[in-house]
């Protein structure tokens, strides 16, 4: 009996049995007492109730039908078998080569000999005699072949059951693909079970029997902590992840789904010389956290450094982390591809010589006017993925124009505006290092032995004048008193990068003073250059606002070098290490120890998207050894030491929630009759205050979350799966600092909320804040430089040199026209949301919950207090009263408004960190 056309549970069994119908008809079982339909429309989510849903969630339709419970209670002691429908969803793949085309001949006609795809079920019970669970027996998917004719981006096959009636409700899916090549599953509904419609949310690759002998298995929808297990799923869990976590061993190859911690020890190259050797970050001598392990052989020269894979060839990340096919195009990781491994060598190219300067400001203007030339032709198909850049007809040159950034589009000169570096402290692309003055004059941490008497060189003779008649104490006492304190980051590393050919820097301090109006002057930038190689004091140079030509030209110096310290702490520091490197861990650790049925993993899901891909990009050419970072940021080959030595001194995970990192920098305090919990002592301090809307979502609807499945201690400290993820995290993830004692404890419900709440807010929203201002606030490169070459003027001739052409000094002193064009063109990319970017609170997340109605309601509710929060952010940014993100071409705040278009908006939570 066939069971093509919508209907499927039909039954199966004697031709002449009272129960076997026709399955072309409506199925009615006929009792004497009544009429009970065998097919209803199951319920799969609850019915909308008061408040309406948020606009932008779709759900899922209702499956079609189903076998009624009724019937199968009438069958009790009289097995017969059902009939059940499996209905598959398969990504196509787009661009089929040569290879994949041969594959396809090949897997059609290994269908006709039984090498096919097939499925078989796991109930989730046992069987009582066997102890095993009880399985289907397997069913081919049907009409592969002709169904790969077929022209839409997903193809839907189905698969036949005969199922016992005693089955029970399926659990599982066990899937073999006998074909030439791997699929990517999306999804498996089963049709015709007493249950209704059972869900498989799959999105994974199946790779072929050839490369992997065992069946892959898909769990149902449904949530199960570790000990509510149903008895059919226990074994099969604990196979799932113990395959994740493979052995430790081998060389990883890209089919593979295994997750595993290495150390940072091939950011370099020592194979090609002394210049391109790095220092392994991960270990006693430099602590970092761990990355995925790809298990490459090691470098001929030393054996502790694992040899590179260098572009175009990818690194291994786990198959399912790997940016899908079919958009890998337009991804905003696919666009930075060809921004790093064909724009940048037609850079190179095309610009004459390495340190050549921009001869004027109108030479940065004509960037957006006019364009730069690429000498090197484009291949036309790169051309889509780079939208900066245009062909030029009738030549194989091409045009490269960038967009203006919007930070010139509201205001070109907003940048020479001493309240400008105050601003972009609360409301910039690096908004987290702004800190209350507790003490002053300030003091460094760093030992006097190396670097001399720890008191800063800035005196209350400097800035007394500039505290609208308050004395320094009482500015202080007032909480008027704010600085950027990156001297303790950069001083050990001064030397070092003073010694590197056409780099220069200081270890700088700006002092900041809270005018009336809520914004923040710069009343003193302090230079430190280390102490003589003999011993002695450090040497400081202070400077207070301008009264002169002279004096402003050096001001403005000096706020260069503040604003390229500041660029390094922003993206080695802040960006770099505490959300992208410091995730990873907990992605690998969630993977190994907790399964896909586990509630914690539904809901890390969506945050840990494309991480561990972007990462290993970044580690293959933006952090490596002669990569972008080196090559665009001050400390050249020494910017991820300085983020090692960050994480060294100063990572904490207790410390990376937004209310604590808040009043560890002076700026709240905690008080409990404040909507957050703690009063912010910046009356308008943007960043903070969408943060705080935004890290609060998240914090009630984790909250909620959590305490549907966890419900007192014992179950937080008995979930095995559960603190051996946390375990791992710290042990092995981010083993170079398991002995600190700050790690929070794992022991109650609260604890758990407060754990993921960060994770999340690490993920999402602070990550978001760093990250998509990077072109609009940061692309201006006289207004940020994120490098410098020149310190102020020292020796007489530099003297006499500044003197006679201040301009020239100053450009002579930014980045060359190579540097910045190659920043410009990777900030642009990394600034950017691909097409189908998902945002906090949307709508694909809602598959995860799909079998869980309280907990839909509760994510409904969580997305409707985003939609919300986006209003508030809207309003914010047009009061005149805030003046940070409102005025006279002030740039609007927008970095935490959670939506987004695709491309390069200044705007934009993502759930995760994927570029
Ligand atoms: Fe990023």
């Amino acid at each position: 009996m066939s069971i093509d056309g919508e209907l499927a549970g039909s039954l199966l069994g004697r031709s002449d049995s009272p129960l076997a119908v026709p399955a072309t008809k409506p199925l009615v079982f006929r009792l004497k007492q009544g009429t009970i339909p065998c097919f209803r429309p199951p319920a799969l989510f609850p019915a909308k109730q008061g408040r309406p849903a948020s606009r932008s969630l779709k759900f899922p339709r209702p499956p079609t039908a189903t076998i009624s419970k009724e019937m199968v209670n009438l069958m009790v002691g009289n097995p017969v078998k059902f009939k059940v429908r499996a209905v598959i969803t398969v990504r196509r793949k787009i661009k089929e080569d040569i290879r994949g085309a041969i594959a396809n001949r090949l897997d059609a006609l290994s269908d006709k000999i039984g090498r096919n795809v097939a499925l078989e079920l796991i109930s989730t019970e046992i069987n009582r005699r066997t102890k095993a669970p009880m399985k289907s027996g397997e069913a081919v998917v049907k009409d592969w072949f002709e169904k790969n004719k077929n022209r839409g981006a997903q193809l839907v096959y189905t698969a036949e059951f005969a199922v016992d009636s005693g089955f029970g409700e399926p659990g599982a899916v066990a899937v073999s693909n006998r074909h030439q090549r791997e699929f990517f599953l999306e999804s498996i509904v089963l049709e015709g079970f007493p249950s209704g419609a059972v869900h498989f949310v799959c999105n994974s690759w199946v790779q072929s029997t050839k490369d992997r002998k065992d069946s892959r298995v898909f769990f149902a929808a449904k949530s199960y902590l570790p000990w509510e297990t149903p008895e059919g799923l226990k074994k099969l869990r604990e196979k799932e992840l113990a395959e994740i976590r493979g052995d430790g061993s081998g060389v990883r190859k890209l089919s593979d789904r295994i997750y595993d911690y290495a150390t940072y020890n091939d950011l370099g190259n020592p194979d090609l010389g002394r210049e391109l050797s790095r220092p392994i970050l991960g270990g006693e001598k430099k602590p970092y956290p761990r990355r995925c392990r790809t298990g490459r052989p090691p470098t001929d020269t030393n054996l502790q450094c694992e040899s590179r894979i260098e572009k175009p060839h990818p690194v291994y990340v786990p198959r399912d982390e790997a940016f899908e096919e079919l958009k890998q195009d337009a991804f905003s990781a696919g666009r930075l591809k060809a921004v790093l491994h064909n724009l940048i060598p037609s850079l190179i190219a095309s610009i004459s010589a390495e340190n050549f300067d921009f001869e004027g400001f109108h030479d940065i203007d004509n960037l957006y006017k006019e364009g730069l030339l690429l000498k090197l032709g484009l291949q036309g198909h790169l051309l889509h993925k780079l939208p900066l850049v245009k062909k030029i007809q009738e030549s194989s040159h091409g045009l490269l124009r960038y967009d203006t950034p919007a930070i010139l589009s509201k205001d070109k000169f907003a940048w020479l505006r001493d309240d400008d570096l105050g601003r972009q402290a609360v409301a910039g692309v690096n908004p987290v290092n702004i800190e209350r003055v507790k003490v002053f004059p300030p003091v460094s941490k760093l030992d006097p032995a190396l670097y001399g008497p720890p008191e800063s060189a800035i005196t209350v003779a400097h800035i007394a004048g500039h505290l609208n008649g308050m004395t320094v104490n009482q500015a202080m006492e007032e909480g008027k008193l704010f600085m950027l304190d990156h001297h303790d980051t950069y001083l050990p590393f001064v030397d070092r990068i003073n010694a590197l050919d056409g780099r220069k820097t200081y270890a700088t301090r700006s002092i900041f003073f809270l005018g009336p109006l809520g914004t923040l002057r710069t009343v003193a930038i302090e230079l430190v250059l280390p102490p003589p190689a003999g011993g002695g004091e450090r040497q400081s140079r202070v400077l207070t606002p301008p009264w002169d030509a002279t004096t402003s030209w050096l001001w403005q110096l000096g706020k260069s070098h503040v604003c390229a310290n500041d660029c390094g702490v922003h993206q080695l520091v802040n960006h770099w290490l505490r959300t992208h490197a410091c995730i990873e861990p907990f992605i690998l650790a969630a993977h190994r120890r907790l399964s896909a049925m586990h509630p914690v993993f539904k809901l890390l899901h969506p945050h840990m998207r494309y991480t561990l891909e972007i990462n290993a990009l970044a580690r293959q050419s933006l952090v490596s050894a002669g990569g972008v970072i080196e090559a665009c940021f001050t400390p050249g080959p020494l910017c991820m030491e300085m983020s090692a030595e960050y994480y060294r001194r100063h990572w904490r995970l207790d410390q990376e929630s937004l209310p604590a990192d808040l009043i560890r920098r002076g700026m709240a305090v905690e008080d409990s009759s404040q909507p957050h919990g703690l009063r912010l002592l910046l009356d308008d301090y943007p960043y903070a205050d969408d943060g705080l809307l935004i890290w609060s979502a998240i914090d009630r609807w984790v909250g909620f979350y959590t305490s549907r499945f966890y419900r007192d201690p014992a179950s937080v400290l008995g979930d095995a799966e559960l603190q051996s993820w946390y375990s791992e995290s710290i042990n092995s993830g981010h083993a170079d600092l398991r002995h600190a004692t700050w790690w929070p404890s794992l022991s109650t419900p609260s604890d758990l909320a407060s754990i993921l709440t960060t994770l999340i807010w690490i993920s999402s929203a602070q990550h978001a804040a760093l990250n998509f201002g990077q072109y609009p606030l940061g692309g201006y490169v006289p207004s940020r430089p994120p490098l410098m070459r020149r310190l102020l003027p020292e020796s007489q001739e530099e003297h006499a040199a500044f003197l006679a052409d201040p301009h020239q000094y100053f450009l002579s002193a930014m980045p060359s026209v190579l540097q910045t064009t190659k920043f410009m063109a990777v900030a642009d990319t990394l600034s950017s949301h691909s097409p189908d970017e998902e945002y906090l609170g949307g709508s694909k997340q809602v598959v995860e919950w799909a079998e869980e109605a309280e907990v839909l309601e509760g994510y409904r509710e969580f997305a409707a207090e985003i939609e919300r929060i986006e209003e508030e952010i809207e309003k914010r940014n047009g009061d005149t009263l805030r003046r940070n993100r409102c005025g006279a071409g002030v740039m609007p705040y927008e970095l935490l408004a959670p939506s987004s278009g695709p491309g390069v908006t200044g705007r934009g939570v993502p759930n995760s960190i994927s570029i």
